[in-house]
């Protein structure tokens, strides 16, 4: 249905001596999404993981520079074609609730996304009512603004929004933060029976418990690069991680212990001629920090380490 291939993101940002440089942050990054499946993105904040979902939507800001190419349902996307798919074919559930405009009710809001999609008034109407009711939206919560109600429902009512109509793709990016532990199985759950009505599901989360626990596939990123695509349940079931990133992600979940990594270099110090992951990897060799390992695949995934055998 989906495939992303090669994107690449940088920015351009001004420095103390007047100039100019660009900061890359996204690198590389190929993935493909298939009719019913539920591919996680996982990674860090800063990974670049919201940025993959805004340029697949032309969302990225003005001083954003982007390479690479999307393929839906086997058409290449053209910026105009992407417009024209937007909330149609290709829905998001946004990180920030900011993304609501905050002059129209909410119930409004909602109906509206249903009809863009391609319901007829009526359907788009039961939709609504549906979609108000598996998020714990009370009919009051229609004739609402954005601002008179809480983050929670915001979230709730943006899952709604993506979720009330017809799209085949949907991409839901960190849909259960904020959200209590109840509500967050529920959105869960439904972004499942999503993938089970045939649509393809991008879901975007900081969180390797709510990919393994949902999702087909796990692209992990780290410093916006690919450092493994995995089936989900190699982790659940055999416990056949490769990456040592991944791995440790794995060990930091409260039921394998909590282990923690040491932290993050600071971007400016990051030395970029070896492996991203050297200074915090608890494999790294001398040979690490000289060359930038390349993602290959090892069976049957895909790794970015020069160190993982087959
Ligand atoms: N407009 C911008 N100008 C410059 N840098 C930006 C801009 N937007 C994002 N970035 C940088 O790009 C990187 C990736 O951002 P992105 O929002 O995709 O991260 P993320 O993985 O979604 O993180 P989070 O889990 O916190 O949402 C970050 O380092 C961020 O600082
Ligand atoms: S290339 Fe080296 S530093 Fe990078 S993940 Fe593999 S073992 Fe760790
Ligand atoms: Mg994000």
């Amino acid at each position: 249905m989906l495939e992303i291939h090669n994107l690449s993101i940088s920015f351009q940002r001004n420095r103390a001596s007047f100039d100019r440089e660009t900061l890359s942050v996204v690198s590389d990054i190929s993935l493909s999404v298939q009719p019913g499946e539920i591919v996680a993105l996982i990674g860090a904040s800063g990974a670049g993981k919201s940025l993959v979902a805004h340029a697949l939507l032309g969302l990225l800001p003005a001083n954003a520079t982007m390479s690479g190419e999307f393929i839906f349902k086997g058409k290449r996307l053209s910026p105009a074609g992407i417009q024209e798919l937007r909330g149609r074919e290709i829905a998001l559930i946004p990180q920030s609730v900011t993304h609501l405009n905050p002059l129209t009710r909410v119930g409004k809001q909602v109906y509206r996304s249903a009809r863009l999609s391609g319901r007829c008034a009526d359907t788009a109407h039961t939709s609504c009512d549906r979609t108000f009711a598996r998020y714990q939206l009370a009919d009051t919560v229609k004739s609402m603004y954005p601002f008179q109600i809480s983050r929670g429902m915001a979230r709730r009512v943006l899952t709604a929004t993506a979720t009330a109509g017809n799209a085949n793709l949907i991409i839901a990016d960190e849909p259960t933060t904020g959200l209590d532990p109840e509500v967050s199985e529920q959105s869960l759950a439904h972004l499942k029976e999503l993938a089970t009505q045939g649509k393809g599901v991008v879901l975007i989360t900081h969180d390797l418990e709510n990919g393994v626990q949902i999702a087909d596939t796990l692209v992990v990123l780290y410093e916006g690069m690919t450092v493994e695509i995995t089936p989900a349940r190699a982790l659940e079931e055999n416990d056949l991680i490769m990456h040592p990133y991944t791995r440790s992600l794995w060990q930091a979940l409260p039921r394998n212990g909590f282990m923690s990594l040491p932290p993050t270099p600071s971007s400016s110090t990051l030395n970029r001629n070896g492996c991203l992951f050297a200074e915090r990897c608890p494999q790294a060799r001398p040979g690490c920090r000289q060359s930038a390992p390349s993602l290959r695949r090892v069976n049957h995934k895909l790794v970015r380490c020069n160190h993982v055998a087959g």
